[in-house]
């Protein structure tokens, strides 16, 4: 009986939302405070919206403020919780309000980035709130993004990328989306796919730039534009001699295997060799990340050497990382690189900067956030050094790890554009469309 009237009263409590009190919750950081104790989402944490809030001060973070860092270092140890895919799904419901809520109505923007309009190829599998947020930054009414998304990919993932894009005429999802299998072909036919769709698209975009969930600009779109010029119709990416051991990514044949305790397929080396490749090509290796530009797209498409190049590929281990990387090499090509030119590192091109754990401490400091697979996924301590470095896009970021590392970045990057498009104007005043503020 007193056990009954117990379990009454707490019912009765937690009716009254004052269980808090009695029993606190492990400590919790909501990432996205105001949207999560708000009616825009699915999950709502509403108990919690006068809870006790950190205000980060992002300029003390860039400086490195040691009092500043500690409050991220203390939310890191707390249990944060970020929107998830269906709490996306419902923020995106109603485009209108969605556009409204992430101010997109505000992002300024200059005649001279509405005159180079970017393309950007998005292969992605998870994580909505990361894309979103990767997109939102990104975002400029005059440039085209195109979302792929794993086919094996949680059905609420799916209906959070089909909704996001549905607000906005220049982001689309693939017309063909692949099962993507790591370092399996499937990966580079992903981003074909993109580039293929983008061309068909009426936007004239000059540059096109792929990304995956785990990204985050370090560049906003004045910047990129103002050094996208600068490659003067050339592309940037990573392209070096192969070594013995990369070779032997291409030059046996590979069979995609399930592999012994991984719970995913990929390509794995049997014993038999494979011909040279077809035209004479000598292969270069690099990374999957790409700066191209529009001309070296279309004749990707349209060559029958690059089709060939692609089809000998299909066996080979992770083709994405020397499909590009050979292709700018071959002679004759939009933007050609000679075989004979220097190798370009990935500390050469800027096209995504990655600290591996091996070579902290001689090439860059150490990492403040966190390894996964001897990557770093970069903390907050980490903003000044990724800003400053000289790269235009970073890998790996993840809100879960650090939020105040990627709510600053953002944050800082949306700070620059602002300054910039204000600096560039004549007028000296925020030139904000007529496009977007229809919005
Ligand atoms: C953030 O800190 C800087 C000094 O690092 C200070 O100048 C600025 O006023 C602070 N901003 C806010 C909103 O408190
Ligand atoms: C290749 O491997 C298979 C088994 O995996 C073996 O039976 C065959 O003898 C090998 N061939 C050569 C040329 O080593």
């Amino acid at each position: 009986m007193i056990l009954c009237f117990t379990g009454w009263v707490i019912a009765l409590l937690k009716l009254l939302h004052v269980e808090r009190h009695f029993f606190p919750p492990k400590s919790i950081y909501l990432v996205e405070h105001f949207l999560s104790t708000s009616s825009y989402v699915r999950n709502r944490y509403s108990y919690l919206r006068n809870q006790f809030q950190y205000e980060i001060n992002c300029s003390s973070i860039y400086e490195q403020d040691p009092q500043e860092i500690g409050k991220s270092l203390e939310i890191r140890r707390k249990d944060i919780i970020d929107l998830d895919d269906e709490d996306i799904t419902a923020m995106t419901n109603d485009c209108d309000m969605y556009r409204k809520l992430r101010k997109y109505h505000l992002k300024p923007v200059s005649p001279e980035e509405e005159s180079f309009p970017i393309a950007y190829s998005f292969v992605v599998h998870k994580d909505a709130v990361m894309v979103e947020r990767l997109i939102h930054s990104l975002y400029s009414h005059q440039n085209v993004y195109c979302i792929h998304y794993d086919q094996k990919a949680a059905k609420s993932f799916k209906s959070a990328m089909n909704n996001l894009a549905k607000c906005f005429p220049n982001i689309f999802i693939a017309s063909k989306l692949e099962m993507v299998n790591y370092a399996h072909i499937s990966r580079l036919q992903a981003d074909l796919n993109c580039l293929s769709d983008l061309m068909d698209s009426a936007v004239p975009w000059k540059y096109v730039i792929n990304l995956c969930g785990q990204d985050f600009p370090l560049r906003s779109n004045f910047q990129l534009v103002a050094e996208l010029k600068k490659l003067g119709g050339g592309n940037m990416l990573e392209t070096v001699k192969p070594s013995s051991s990369k070779r032997e990514r291409f030059t046996y044949h590979h069979e995609l295997m399930k592999v012994p305790y991984e719970y995913m397929q990929m390509p794995v080396k049997t014993n038999v060799s494979k011909n040279p490749p077809p035209h004479n090509i000598e292969v270069f290796v690099g990374s999957a990340y790409f700066v191209l530009s529009r001309a070296f797209v279309q004749y990707t498409l349209s060559s029958s050497l690059a089709k060939d190049f692609f089809d000998w590929s299909r066996d080979t281990y992770s083709p994405d990382e020397h499909f590009w990387a050979t292709l700018v090499r071959v002679p004759g090509v939009p933007g050609e690189l000679s075989r004979s030119a220097q190798d370009i590192t990935d500390l050469q091109s800027k096209t995504r900067l990655v600290k591996w754990n091996y070579l902290e401490d001689h090439l860059y400091p150490p990492c403040t956030g966190t390894h996964l697979r001897s990557v770093c996924i970069y903390g907050a301590a980490e903003l000044r050094w990724l800003m400053n470095y000289g790269h235009w896009f970073a890998n790996k970021f993840d809100s879960k790890v650090d939020p105040v590392l990627v709510k600053c970045l953002a944050e800082k990057l949306s700070e620059q554009q602002k300054e910039w498009v204000y600096l560039s104007s004549d007028k000296h005043f925020l030139r904000i469309s007529p496009a977007n503020a229809s919005l």
